[in-house]
């Protein structure tokens, strides 16, 4: 059992961001190794772009927390550790450099869906709960997690497979 009491969609709701805040902050320790494994300069330059807004994105939860006077340090994500593992892993195999892009836009796009469907979940649970500054915070990280996945997405099917064949 992860938490003390879960009896409340209130509960949940701390439950799933203390989950997303693990995520979040995994990330911005493990995106900065898969920029630097990227060949492709704009796979690399976006890899690099999203880990500023991941910054941004922990100081959203850290404000959520604040103003809901929750503490949402304390829990692993263990699905977003398994994530980068298998990210990890893609980034020690002897790769041509095309593959090796396509492998990181893969191991992104796992990511960023993880992540979409986390911060979907969180932001509806924010407004059925009445939390509509936490909702907009929220929805707002959402819409950086669908943006960073579209621009993977358009990297991949433009350029990177191309070259893969
Ligand atoms: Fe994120
Ligand atoms: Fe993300």
């Amino acid at each position: 059992m992860l938490f003390d009491k879960l009896e409340t969609l209130d509960d949940l709701f701390e439950m799933q961001l203390k989950d997303l805040y693990s995520a979040e902050q995994q990330l911005t320790k493990a995106l900065p190794q898969m920029a630097s494994a990227a060949k492709d300069g704009r796979l690399r330059r976006g890899i690099e772009r999203h880990i500023r807004e991941t910054e941004n994105q922990v100081a959203r939860l850290e404000q959520i927390g604040k103003n809901l006077q929750l503490d949402l340090s304390g829990h692993t994500c263990k699905a977003m550790e398994g994530l980068i593992a298998e990210g990890q892993e893609t980034m020690s195999e002897n790769a041509t450099e095309e593959v090796m892009d396509a492998a990181l836009i893969a191991a992104s796009q796992r990511i960023e869906h993880y992540e979409i469907s986390g911060y979907g979940t969180a932001a509806h649970f924010a407004e059925r709960l009445g939390h509509t500054d936490a909702a907009d915070l929220l929805r707002q990280t959402l819409e950086e997690e669908q943006l960073a996945d579209t621009k993977l997405n358009d990297l991949a099917k433009n350029y990177l497979n191309a070259k893969a064949e």
